[in-house]
């Protein structure tokens, strides 16, 4: 079959028709437990059966007003991630990851003003595909076919505090980092890195803003990724497992910093609409009842220390289920992860030389001992 959609993404050899929890099945009845859980989207599972109830009752209730009006879901959904988050902010819901920085990239400039503008990131880092937030994106090769891109943006050694300091001057808006670099490789920051980058904004009035979109909700064991850091940053932007699923992005802000805007400095037709805050609300409700980062830490463990006994692995990193497994030199990740999808496993290769492991939240016992066996397979 000829496709009509442009050529973005390398074609896959497998179309994917169902899920359920941690497996899919594609159109041949085959069947693969999903270790990418969507690029670290289905925290609860594919058709997580309370997700779909609530989308279910939302559908035949109220899909969309537009953002003239609030609906009661998104006020709820914004009052849990405000009180996650420790309290004392405000919320703006979008569609996406990159649509969140977008939104906490015009908060800074805003709350900046004139002249204090530039947001600081690191190399490795990745913070979307818009014009703005490729800018914010810390890998040079992805810039080149698109310049000029919005100026305001510089890019400082990941994890260097010094490189950081000096790259500060008054022109200054913002710092945005990751807590685990997820498309950089897995890796994740160092506590002493991030309470730095607190003294350093702290000091010379910089907002310190956190990319939470790939670790947020659960992910690493906690909440939040910075939550093993023991900072508190001043704006976080989430989205991937908000939603489950259903595209959703946040971005929280403190309340003194969020009052920049005023009505009319930003909008969005879709975002926050009441049928992804329903999603939202759900799955957020889902996550506190299981107590979700409590057992994702419980199961990257798990994960961490059978995937470091498998033969092929030099090393192993990450924070709770986002996990990459460094394969023994002259390995393609590639093709690894090529052949773990034929034997029914999903993973992808986050680097040349990595594999990528991020399954859903409340992934079981068994189902990561089945998937490092069959990595183990294919390795052997
Ligand atoms: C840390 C981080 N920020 C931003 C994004 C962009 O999110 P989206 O693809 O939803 O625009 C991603 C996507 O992988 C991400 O991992």
């Amino acid at each position: 079959m000829s496709s009509h959609l442009m050529p973005t993404y390398p074609p896959q050899p497998v179309t994917f028709v169902r899920g359920e929890g941690t497996r899919l099945w594609d159109d041949q009845g085959n069947e693969y437990l999903d270790f990418l859980s969507g690029l670290a989207v289905t925290g609860l599972g594919h058709a997580n059966p309370v997700v779909a109830d609530a989308l279910n009752e939302q559908a035949r209730t109220l899909l969309h007003v537009s953002n003239l009006f609030a609906t009661q879901p998104g006020e709820d959904v914004a009052a849990t991630l405000d009180e996650l988050l420790g309290g004392g902010g405000l919320v703006f819901f979008c569609n996406s990851g990159a649509e969140a920085n977008e939104c906490a990239i015009k908060l800074a400039r805003k709350f900046g003003g004139r002249g204090k503008h530039v947001v600081v990131s690191a190399y490795g880092s990745f913070h979307g595909r818009t014009l703005a937030t490729l800018h914010a994106t810390g890998q040079p090769q992805k810039h080149e076919v698109f310049q000029p891109l919005p100026e305001g943006f510089r890019h400082v050694a990941w994890d260097d505090l010094d490189a950081l300091e000096s790259s500060l001057d008054p022109s200054v808006a913002a710092v945005l980092l990751e807590p685990v670099q997820g498309e950089g490789g897995v890796n994740p920051a160092t506590a002493e890195y991030f309470q730095g980058v607190r003294r350093l904004c702290d000091e010379r009035g910089i907002l310190f803003m956190v990319d939470e979109v790939q670790t947020g909700l659960g992910r690493t064991g906690k909440w939040f990724g910075f939550e093993h850091f023991g900072v508190r940053p001043d704006v976080v932007t989430m989205a991937k497992a908000l939603g489950n699923g259903v595209p959703i992005g946040a971005c929280w802000a403190r309340a003194d910093v969020a009052s920049a805007f005023e009505p009319g400095d930003h909008a969005t037709t879709f975002g926050g609409q009441p049928l992804a805050t329903a999603a939202a609300r759900a799955v957020l409700g889902e996550m506190r009842r299981l107590d979700i980062p409590s057992a994702a830490a419980r199961a990257g463990d798990r994960l961490m220390a059978a995937l470091a006994e498998t033969p092929g692995v030099a090393e192993v990193r990450g924070l709770g289920l986002l996990v990459a497994a460094q394969l023994e030199e002259g390995r393609d990740a590639k093709a690894i992860a090529a052949d773990c999808l034929a034997a029914g496993l999903v993973v992808n290769a986050v680097t040349p030389t990595a594999l990528r492991l991020a399954p859903p939240l409340n992934v079981s016992d068994a189902e990561i001992d089945d998937a490092v066996a069959i990595l183990t397979k294919v390795l052997a």
